[in-house]
């Protein structure tokens, strides 16, 4: 053949081979896009203000969030991302446990409210699934909040109940830390050691206090136990705000497929972690890893418990093709590329999560005569050396108290044995 001809045939097969696919392409990411105008994209977790500690203590006066560069999430790539809802995560380090957990907790919810009060245009501040509709129509990013890591209250329900007056609608039972009432993953790893076998009593009144406040139970971070656990003992459907299918990625952080069955049961939803190490176990994954596990979820569990939950700005390493939040739109058309159904794109983008908040806050509304538990957490089962013992009976007055019960016993003991 003649160069010539051998040209001529390679242009025509750019034409008759390339261009089609890439019109396919387009068509699935109009496709895509038209999907997310219909339903908001709902994330579970991001870390954006965690960044905002990290890099300015919370100054947020020093940050531009339409200009900041060194973050997954900024204005324009939340725009070119169709982010309808994000919760925002609270997130403080274990190692503040015991320490100034909750005031860095406030801190870190504090800055949330800030940042939808300094961009009006971009967040508008939510609480509930209507709340999100609203954003929605309006065209803005609903903006909740995610505490995560029960060491942010210190063993505390009025601590639960204030944070949830201020907005916050989740909570992770634990981060990668056990809490004086629950067990993390890092004990199914052999890491550390189990100290409650999954919740301990106080554990369980906290789920109920939940239940009864109307703020999801976010099952990301904790054992295998403590997911059984809430799940047969909930009454509201639980959430994972942020990890991806086990079975695809053998990561104790990831959600084993008798779980995903559970959690189908109670109509709950496990929104999918974009972690490389949590997507392939290894430190390098592409966008087609991660719909490998939107995929198998909805195999083995059903597309009614699947989410997206990106887990951006909190973690180091994200996929080829998902380097950022402007980037989700592509894993939507590559769900479309795969048959996914336009009702079971949606169910992931948003309709799943806004069923499970209507259901908490329907379980929430039937529990409303229901009173707070006011029960503390005994005080020899928090081994925090800041805490007081305020309110608590006065260990001196406990020990006199068990000497004179003894001393009663005996007494009794020997009348018995006189009479
Ligand atoms: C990123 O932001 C910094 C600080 O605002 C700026 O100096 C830099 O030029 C930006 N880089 C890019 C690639 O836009
Ligand atoms: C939201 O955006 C759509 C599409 O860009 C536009 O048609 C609509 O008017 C906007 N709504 C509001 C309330 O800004
Ligand atoms: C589930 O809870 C019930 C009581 O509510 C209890 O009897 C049962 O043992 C629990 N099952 C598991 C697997 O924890
Ligand atoms: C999608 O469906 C089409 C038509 O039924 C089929 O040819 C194709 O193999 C399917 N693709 C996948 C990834 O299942
Ligand atoms: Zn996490």
């Amino acid at each position: 053949m003649l160069p010539g001809v051998v040209h001529v045939y390679r242009v025509l097969c750019v034409i008759s081979c390339i261009l089609p696919q890439l019109s396919a392409e387009d068509t699935y990411m109009t496709r895509a896009l038209q999907l997310m105008s219909e339903t908001p994209l709902i994330d579970g977790h991001n870390d954006l203000p965690w960044q905002l500690r990290k890099q300015f203590n919370n100054q947020l006066n020093k940050v531009d969030l339409n200009t900041i560069n060194n973050t997954h999430t900024n204005i324009p790539k939340i725009k070119e991302g169709r982010l309808g809802a994000q919760f925002w995560s609270a997130y403080v380090p274990c190692d503040s446990q015991y320490k100034d957990a909750v005031r860095q907790t406030l801190e870190q919810i504090d800055v949330v409210h800030r940042m939808c009060h300094k961009y009006p245009e971009t967040f508008m501040f939510a609480t509930s699934s209507q709340d999100i509709r609203e954003a929605f129509r309006q065209n803005k990013t609903a903006s909740l909040i995610g505490v995560e890591g029960g060491h942010s209250l210190d063993s505390s329900l009025g601590t639960l109940r204030v944070m949830y007056h201020l907005g916050v609608r989740y909570l992770t039972l634990t981060h990668s830390c056990n809490t004086p009432w629950a067990d993390n993953w890092l004990v199914d790893t052999g890491s550390e050691v189990s100290e409650h076998d999954g919740l301990s009593p106080f554990g369980k009144q906290l789920v109920k206090e939940m239940n009864r406040l109307g703020m999801l139970i976010d099952l990301a971070h904790v054992t295998v136990k403590v997911m059984n656990q809430v799940l047969n003992m909930s009454t509201a459907p639980v959430i994972f705000s942020h990890s991806s299918a086990y079975a695809v990625c053998p990561h104790k952080r990831n959600v084993p497929d008798d779980i995903l069955k559970k959690v189908s049961e109670k109509k709950g939803i496990v929104m999918v972690n974009f972690y490389n190490d949590y997507v392939t176990c290894s430190k390098t994954a592409t966008l087609s890893d991660v719909a490998d596990h939107f995929d198998h979820i909805k195999k083995v569990a059903g597309a009614h418990i699947i989410g997206f939950g990106g887990d951006y700005d909190g973690v180091t390493r994200v996929p080829e093709g998902l380097e950022d939040v402007s980037k989700v739109p592509a894993l939507v058309a590559e769900l479309l590329k795969r048959n996914w159904t336009d009702v079971e794109v949606k169910a992931a983008l948003g309709d799943n999560l806004l069923r499970v908040l209507e259901q908490v806050e329907m379980v929430r509304d039937s529990l409303n005569n229901t009173l707070p538990d006011d029960v503390p957490i005994p005080y020899d089962e928090v081994k925090n050396p800041c805490r007081t013992s305020y309110g608590y009976p006065d260990p001196a007055d406990n020990a006199g108290a068990g000497h004179s019960l003894s001393l009663l016993v005996v007494v009794f003991t020997l009348l018995v044995m006189i009479i």
